[in-house]
């Protein structure tokens, strides 16, 4: 495959990170809630104005991976400890996503993005990179798997709409 390009996502890539995030969530969890609960999630939150705020906070980390000027998938981090506060215990970082096209999945655009996370909370002093994943998304989770994370025994909910979900919480010490 072509040289992938990752580069940190501007105001700029609001529209192609908004379609983004909508394609590969919809492909990705569409047979697991109904057709409603899905389409009232990704109005919420990956509606242009919600992106937006959130490439507008400089703590709020976006990466795009490029494959010839086409965003092919991207990754977002966070020092936010809001939704698992177990972890104020060390200095984290929570991988809030890792997002690949369909078309590219097992092709290496996951795992270039997994690297640059990693080596960026090395380089940055981060203790621990940790993330959420639903409890049956096997791929995911094996993913995750291959790159030294484990279950760290915590869950919790992840509701998309009315259909209750629960996510596991895994986590890697560096
Ligand atoms: C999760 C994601 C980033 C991983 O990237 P990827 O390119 O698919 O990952 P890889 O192909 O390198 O690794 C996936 C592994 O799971 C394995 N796998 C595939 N389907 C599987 C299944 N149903 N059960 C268990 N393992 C499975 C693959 O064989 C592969 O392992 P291998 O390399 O030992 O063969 C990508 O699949 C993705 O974007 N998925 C949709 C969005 C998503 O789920 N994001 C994570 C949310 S927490």
């Amino acid at each position: 495959m072509e040289q992938i390009i990752i580069r940190r996502a501007t105001i700029a890539d609001a529209v192609k990170l908004s379609a983004i995030s909508i394609q590969t969530f919809y492909d990705t969890f569409i047979n697991t809630c109904t057709e409603e609960d899905m389409n009232t999630f990704l109005k919420e939150y990956f509606n242009i104005k919600q992106v937006k705020l959130e490439l507008n906070n400089e703590n709020d980390f976006y990466y795009l991976a490029e494959l010839n000027g086409k965003v092919v998938g991207y990754c977002r981090w966070m020092e936010d400890y809001t939704n698992f506060p177990v972890m104020k215990q060390w200095k984290s970082l929570e991988l809030k996503r890792i997002y690949v096209l369909e078309e590219f999945h097992g092709k290496g655009v996951a795992q270039q993005l997994m690297n640059f996370v990693i080596q960026s909370a090395k380089k940055n002093q981060y203790q621990v990179v940790w993330l959420g994943v639903w409890e049956h998304n096997y791929r995911a989770q094996k993913f995750y798997e291959k790159y030294s994370f484990v279950h760290s025994g915590h869950t919790h909910d992840f509701p998309i709409g009315s259909t209750a979900q629960t996510d596991c919480w895994f986590w890697r010490f560096l």
